[in-house]
């Protein structure tokens, strides 16, 4: 399973670097397929809306609607109705990336199984909801669906009488049947829409929206398509004869040839055993959960900023328990929080200066605390030598940093580099650790834990605290968001790094630096 992860994964890495060679970063479509899937059902509700208006829905008259609607309003019921169809195959497209994505990234384990889970049922109800679509054109399409899907369904003992009798010759079709068709095919995205909004609760801030740019470009393509082929019926069905040879729809109604022609029990038993392994996904091994964040009261001052860069809902503020003057305190709840670290990178109180008092953030990962990850900077920087020093903090997700150590490059690791207070920036450099610091991990836009590359620019930025001061030499610091596949692109840059720092001479030392103002702060924080 890994192996098939691997590889996924690293597919889905070379994909998104083609594709950033026609999109800016964070217009990437498969850096945007959840946004994207929100977009699409937007799409597909407005033109359903405008369709439904001129829609007939008596079985009788359906297929003419669609037929005027197709031909004699073509410039703009026609192309509402391309859109409908359009926009419903890109939700199945940008679907499957998405879950495929979220499968290779492996973000659908443990304590996050619960997107991964009410994902199920939306996979289930886009698909009911696009072949009910179908049906209601009521053209030789429709017919053949009509037909396989109620013999599949009679195979249940569900319904008293067989529902495929509807369809076994003219006058046996009956108009309420449609009306129960139509109301499906309302009602099913409405209840999926409801558990979209469940599926984004243990998230925060999730991206519900592509950027701008991404969305006109995928109206403009959806757009130029239902000009250039716009979407058409096939012949009126006939229950007198059996649809034969129809065109079938590759997005919703692939499976259907197979429905056809195995044996019902075994595509139910295949459905179904399909159904159970997605649920149980999430607790299959192997299971590896490091424990979660852990809050120490006596070191937090309430400020909310792990709360505010949690990117899983995992923080609340309540009011204070321990009689400090403090207002609020933090609490984390232990099922949402998947020990991404970003808390801890977020802490005033993670604060590598602190010598007089033990290095004890008001909240830290038990598995891998701020004090070990002191000890580890300083242990990577003992060997190092040269005007060229490089300490790489590098994340578990991005390329394998640790093979670039060298005599004069140390490398440290952390689950996510969100996990980094700035502060560890400042301390290797005013300590002399090193000449230089890099920072490498995921792709932009595609962190592992959501926000932890974004929370890390905008920490270097000096636009979300904690900040890196502003006595640190930013010409000292580099970033480089390669992924699992860049290794090749982190060892150029440390190696083009490495020769500018030799370019820039030596670090001044601490006594040199004019900042003495800086330096008493920091014995202050200490
Ligand atoms: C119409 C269909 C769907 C839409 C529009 C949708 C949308 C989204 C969005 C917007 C996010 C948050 C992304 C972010 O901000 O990082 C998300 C997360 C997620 N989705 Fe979906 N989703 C859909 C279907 C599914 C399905 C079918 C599955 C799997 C069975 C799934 C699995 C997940 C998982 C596991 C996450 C959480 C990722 C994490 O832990 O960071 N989704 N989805
Ligand atoms: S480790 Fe990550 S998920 Fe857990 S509380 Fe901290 S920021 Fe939230
Ligand atoms: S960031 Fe640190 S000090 Fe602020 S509320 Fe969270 S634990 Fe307390």
């Amino acid at each position: 399973m890994s192996v098939v992860k691997g590889v996924l994964r690293n597919g889905f890495e070379y994909a998104e670097r083609g594709l950033g060679r026609f999109f800016p970063a964070e217009w990437n479509p498969l850096l945007n397929l959840g946004a994207l899937g929100f977009f699409f059902y937007w799409i597909i509700t407005v033109s359903g809306i405008y369709i439904y208006i001129f829609f007939d829905t008596g079985v009788h008259d359906a297929y003419d609607s669609i037929e005027y609607m197709t031909h004699e309003q073509w410039y703009l019921a026609g192309i509402m109705r391309s859109l409908h169809r359009y926009a419903s195959d890109a939700l199945v497209v940008v679907m499957f990336a998405h879950i495929l994505r979220e499968f290779a990234l492996d973000r659908y384990r443990g304590v996050r199984w619960f997107s991964w889970v009410t994902g199920v049922p939306i996979l289930v109800m886009v698909f009911v909801a696009g072949i009910s679509g179908y049906w209601l054109v009521w053209d030789k399409l429709a017919q053949y669906v009509a037909i396989v899907s109620t013999e599949w369904l009679d195979l249940l003992p569900i319904f008293g009488e067989p529902i495929a009798r509807n369809f076994l010759s003219p006058d046996a079709i009956e108009s309420r049947f449609f009306t129960l068709m139509i109301f499906m095919h309302i009602a099913i995205p409405l209840i999926a829409l409801a558990i979209l909004w469940m599926h984004l609760q243990r998230v925060t801030k999730a991206r519900i929206n592509p950027p701008r740019g991404l969305a006109i470009s995928m109206f403009a393509a959806l757009m130029g398509l239902s000009l250039i082929h716009p979407a058409m019926s096939q012949a009126p069905a006939d229950l007198a004869t059996v649809p034969g040879n129809v065109g079938l729809d590759w997005f919703y109604l692939p499976l259907y040839p197979l429905l056809e022609t195995l044996p019902g029990s075994l595509t139910w038993g295949m459905a179904t055993c399909l159904l159970v392994i997605m649920i149980a996904m999430p607790w299959l091994p192997p299971m590896k959960r490091a424990r979660p964040a852990e809050v120490d009261l006596a070191n937090c001052n309430g400020c909310g900023r792990c709360y505010n860069d949690c990117p899983y809902n995992a923080i609340s503020l309540i009011a204070r328990t321990d009689g400090t003057a403090f207002e609020r305190e933090p609490i984390v709840n232990a099922a949402f929080c998947v020990s991404c670290g970003l808390c801890a990178g977020s802490c005033p109180t993670s604060m590598p200066f602190r010598r007089l008092s033990a290095l004890s953030p008001g909240i830290d990962m038990p598995d891998h605390t701020i004090a070990t990850l002191r000890e580890e900077t300083e242990k990577a920087a003992a060997g190092l030598s040269g005007t060229d020093r490089i300490i790489v903090f590098g994340c578990d997700s991005g390329p394998a940093h640790t093979t670039v150590s060298s005599d004069t490059v140390g490398t440290v690791s952390l689950t996510c580099i969100g996990q980094l207070p700035p502060a560890f920036i400042d301390y290797v450099l005013s300590r002399d650790l090193a000449d230089g610091v890099v920072l490498t991990g995921c792709r932009e836009n595609a962190c592992h834990a959501r926000y932890g590359i974004k929370w890390t620019e905008d920490r270097l930025a000096g636009v979300r605290d904690p900040h890196l001061r502003r006595r640190v030499p930013r010409e000292r610091v580099r970033t480089v968001w390669a992924g699992k596949t860049g290794m090749a692109r982190l060892r150029d840059e440390v190696a083009a790094f490495a020769q500018d720092l030799r370019d820039m001479g030596p670090m001044p030392r601490r006594a040199e630096r004019k900042d003495h103002g800086e330096n008493r702060k920091e014995l202050e924080d200490a």
